[in-house]
C-alpha cells in the first residue's frame, strides 16, 4: 500500500505545558508521520471502512499498534462505538497505551486506556481501549454481543494465545449476530507481523489481506559452528564479543526465556563488565519480561546515555508485542519458555523449548528496522533446519479448564463443536469437562451448563481450581487467608533468594516457616510484612521480595473487590489455619499424592511418582499425604507448594473421585 494521506491530527499537549512538553508533542508528531504505515493511511482507512472484517499484515515496527486505532478514531468511522486493540500480553497493553497517550496529548483513562487483569485505567470518556485478549473475553460473558465496539481489532494475531484463539471464536459469533438484526455492525480488523494469512483470512469470511509496507534492512546472519550445550554461557560471551568489536551506539538485543534467567544474566553480565579494559565503553543492562512493572518496562524504550551501550535482555516478548528503537544487534538464544501440556499429569507445564522457524525469523528481524544490523543465532544452521515451521497454537498444548468455563459461561453450550480456528482434541475438551464437573461446576444432567457455583467461578480472573478454593473459604471462613495465599501465588515469588546468599536466605525464612507447609507459611511471612507496614529493612533483612509482594497485594485488592461484588462473606479464620486447608483441598483434591514406602511420593490422580520440590519449606519432612500446587519437571518430577492434608478431607469433598481411584491400586 502506498498513497499520500493527509497529516494524522496534530495534538496539543494538555499535561505539561512548558516548553519541554511542546517540543515533545512536535517530537511525537513528527514520529507519527515518519512511520511507514503514514502514506498508506488514506488507502487503509478505506478499506477499513469498506470490509466487515479486514487482515492487515506490516513489519513490526511499522506502526499497526499505535497508529491504526488512532487513524480510525481520527476519521470518524466509529460512530460512538469504542476501539479495542487486544493484546495477548499485559506488558504491551500497559506500554501501548502510556504510548498513544503520548501521541494523542492526553493522560492515561481519558481517550486513551489499558485494561488488563488487574488493573482497568479506562474512563466513560475512553474511546480507544488496549486491553488483554483475555480481558475482552471477560467481557463477553457479560454482553456477547460486545455492544459497546465498534471496531475489535485482534492484534498479534498470529501468537495464538489460548484466549486469542477463543476470542475469534467469539468475536466472530458477535459480528455475526449484530450483522443479522437492527445492531450496529461490528467491525474486525487482524493484524500481525506475520502469519499464515490464507488460513487466517478463509476463518473470518473470506476476510481481504491489506499488506503494509515496512522497513527492512539488510541483516548479517550468524550460525554458531557448533551446537552450543549451555544456551546462557553462550549468550554471555556473545555479547562481550560484540561489545568490545562493535561501537558503542549500536545497542543489542538478546532473547532469553525468563524472569529469572534474565536477572541471573544482568548480574552476570555486570560481573564480567568489571574485569573489562578501561577504555572499553559502560554498559547498560535492561531487563523485559511480563511480569516487570510498568514504570520499569519503559526503561527499554530509553536510550542510553550518550557513549554507552544498552544490552536489553527479553523474554520473546520483544519478538512483536514491543517495539524497541535502535537495535542493531540481536542474539537469538533460539530458545523459548511456553506452555505444554501433560496428557499424562493432566498439567501445564512451563518448559523451556526451542522456537520455531518463523519466531527465529521475527527475532532476526529486530536487528534491521532502523538501518542494516546482524543477527546471531546461538544454533547451527542444522539445528535450524531441523525447527519447526509454525509454533502450535497454544491451545492444542494446554489444560482447557479455563477455556471450557469461559466458553460456558458464555452460554456457549456446545463446546465441543465451537468454532475453533484450529480446534484442540475431542479428549484435552472432554477432559476439561471431567475437570469442570469435579469441582462442581458443572450440571451434572447434561454437562453443558454452569452451576451456580460454576458461575461464581467465572467471574475470578484464575484458574478454575483457584476459583474453587476462593468460593469454598467463604464457606470455612477463611476468605481473607485464602486471597492472601491466591494472591501471593499469582506472582513470581514473594521470596528472594541471591544467589550467592541462599544460606542466609534459608535461615532468614525459618522463623517463617509453618508445619503445615508452603501455603501457610506464605501467609506467615504476608501477615509478618503487613506487622511492619511493608518496611524496606524488614524485607532486605528478611530476603522478601518488596515488589513481588506489592504486585500480590495489588492482586489481593482486585480479588477482594470481586468477592464483594459477588457478596461473599470477608472473614477471617484467625491463627488456626486448619480451615484454610480444608479449602486448598476443595479445589486442588486433584493434585494429590501419598507417601511411599521408599519415601518417595506417589499422585492420588495419575499414578505418577514425584518428590517434593527442594524450594518447598517441607523438603526435609515426610508428611503421609499432600497437596501441590503444580507439577514441574526437571531432573525428576517435582512438586511446588506442597500442603500436609488429612486423607479424610479428600473423601469428604469428593468421594466418589477418591473411592475409584483408591480401589484400583489397593
Ligand atoms: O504494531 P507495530 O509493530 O507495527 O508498530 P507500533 O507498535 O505501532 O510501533 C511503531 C513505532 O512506535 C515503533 O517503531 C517505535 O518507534 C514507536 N514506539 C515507541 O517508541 N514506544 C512504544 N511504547 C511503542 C512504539
Ligand atoms: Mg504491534
Amino acid at each position: 500500500m502506498n498513497s499520500q494521506s493527509p497529516s494524522p491530527k496534530r495534538q496539543k499537549f494538555s499535561h505539561g505545558n512548558n516548553a519541554n512538553g511542546m517540543d515533545q508533542s512536535e517530537k511525537l508528531y513528527q514520529h507519527r508521520c515518519s512511520l511507514p504505515i503514514y502514506t498508506a493511511r488514506s488507502k487503509l482507512m478505506r478499506e477499513l471502512r469498506k470490509n466487515t472484517s479486514s487482515i492487515v499484515i506490516g513489519e513490526t515496527g511499522s506502526g499497526k499498534t499505535t497508529q491504526i486505532p488512532q487513524y480510525l478514531l481520527e476519521a470518524g468511522v466509529c460512530k460512538g462505538g469504542m476501539i479495542a486493540c487486544t493484546q495477548p500480553r499485559r506488558v504491551a497493553a500497559i506500554s501501548i497505551a502510556n504510548r498513544v497517550s503520548s501521541e494523542m496529548g492526553v493522560n492515561i483513562g481519558e481517550k486513551v486506556g489499558y485494561c488488563v487483569r488487574f488493573d482497568d485505567t479506562t474512563s466513560p470518556e475512553t474511546k480507544i481501549k488496549y486491553m488483554t485478549d483475555g480481558m475482552l473475553l471477560r467481557e463477553a460473558i457479560l454482553d456477547p454481543k460486545l455492544l459497546r465496539y465498534s471496531f475489535i481489532i485482534l492484534d498479534e494475531a498470529h501468537e495464538r494465545t489460548v484466549h486469542t484463539d477463543v476470542l475469534f471464536g467469539v468475536v466472530k459469533k458477535a459480528q455475526k449476530i449484530r450483522a443479522g438484526n437492527d445492531h450496529k455492525s461490528l467491525k474486525i480488523v487482524v493484524m500481525s507481523a506475520t502469519m499464515d494469512v490464507d488460513h487466517f483470512s478463509q476463518y473470518f469470511n473470506n476476510a481481504p489481506v491489506l499488506y503494509l509496507q515496512g522497513r527492512q534492512h539488510p541483516i548479517k546472519l550468524l550460525y554458531s559452528h557448533e551446537a552450543q550445550s549451555d544456551y546462557l554461557f553462550a549468550a554471555l560471551v556473545a555479547i562481550f564479543q560484540i561489545h568490545q568489536k562493535y561501537p558503542a551506539e549500536e545497542d543489542m538485543l538478546v532473547f532469553l526465556t525468563g524472569q529469572e534467567e534474565i536477572e541471573s544474566m544482568v548480574r552476570s553480565i555486570k560481573e564480567v563488565a568489571m574485569d573489562l579494559p578501561s577504555d572499553c565503553p559502560e554498559l547498560v543492562v535492561t531487563p523485559m519480561y511480563a511480569a516487570l512493572p510498568p514504570h520499569q518496562q519503559l526503561k527499554v524504550f530509553q536510550p542510553a546515555p550518550s557513549g554507552k551501550r544498552k544490552i536489553i535482555l527479553s523474554t520473546n516478548i520483544a519478538e512483536t508485542s514491543v517495539t524497541v528503537p535502535g537495535i542493531k544487534h540481536v542474539i537469538d538464544t533460539g530458545k523459548v519458555k511456553a506452555k505444554s501440556y501433560q496428557p499424562g499429569s493432566g498439567l501445564d507445564m512451563l518448559k523451556v523449548q526451542w522456537v520455531s522457524q518463523a519466531q527465529a525469523w521475527q527475532r532476526t528481524g529486530r536487528a534491521g528496522r532502523e538501518d542494516s544490523g546482524s543477527c546471531w543465532r546461538l544454533y547451527t544452521e542444522n539445528e535450524f533446519a531441523r525447527l519447526p515451521a509454525n509454533t502450535v497454537p497454544e491451545i492444542q498444548r494446554c489444560n482447557l479448564a479455563n477455556v471450557v468455563l469461559q466458553l460456558l459461561a458464555l452460554n456457549i453450550r456446545d463446546v465441543l463443536n465451537f468454532d475453533f480456528m484450529d480446534p484442540p482434541s475431542k479428549e484435552s475438551l472432554r477432559s476439561a469437562l471431567d475437570q469442570l464437573k469435579l469441582l462442581g461446576a458443572l450440571n451434572k444432567e447434561n454437562n453443558k451448563q454452569l452451576t451456580s457455583i460454576g458461575r461464581q467461578m467465572s467471574v475470578f480472573p484464575l484458574e478454575p481450581r483457584l476459583s474453587r478454593v476462593i468460593l469454598a473459604s467463604a464457606h470455612h471462613g477463611c476468605l481473607e487467608e485464602i486471597l492472601t495465599i491466591v494472591s501471593l501465588l499469582s506472582v513470581e515469588s514473594i521470596q528472594h533468594s541471591p544467589h550467592n546468599k541462599r544460606e542466609a536466605a534459608f535461615a532468614a525464612w525459618r522463623k517463617f516457616v509453618s508445619s503445615e507447609g508452603d501455603h501457610v507459611t506464605l501467609l506467615t511471612i504476608y501477615r509478618a510484612y503487613r506487622g511492619v507496614k511493608g518496611n524496606k529493612d524488614w524485607c532486605f533483612d528478611n530476603f522478601v521480595h518488596q515488589r513481588n509482594m506489592r504486585h500480590a497485594i495489588e492482586i489481593r485488592t482486585q480479588l477482594r473487590g470481586l468477592c464483594v461484588k459477588a457478596n461473599l462473606p470477608l472473614v477471617s479464620c484467625g491463627q488456626d489455619t486448619t480451615p484454610v486447608r480444608k479449602c486448598l483441598v476443595q479445589g486442588l483434591f486433584m493434585n494429590s499424592a501419598e507417601l511411599q514406602r521408599d519415601g518417595s511420593y506417589i499422585t492420588l490422580d495419575r499414578k505418577q511418582t514425584v518428590s517434593i520440590h527442594p524450594s518447598s519449606c517441607l523438603f526435609q519432612c515426610k508428611p503421609a499425604y499432600v497437596l501441590y500446587n503444580e507439577l514441574v519437571q526437571t531432573t525428576k518430577c517435582y512438586m511446588r507448594n506442597v500442603c500436609v492434608i488429612d486423607p479424610e478431607w479428600l473423601y469428604d469433598v469428593a468421594p466418589e473421585y477418591f473411592r475409584q481411584r483408591v480401589s484400583r491400586t489397593r
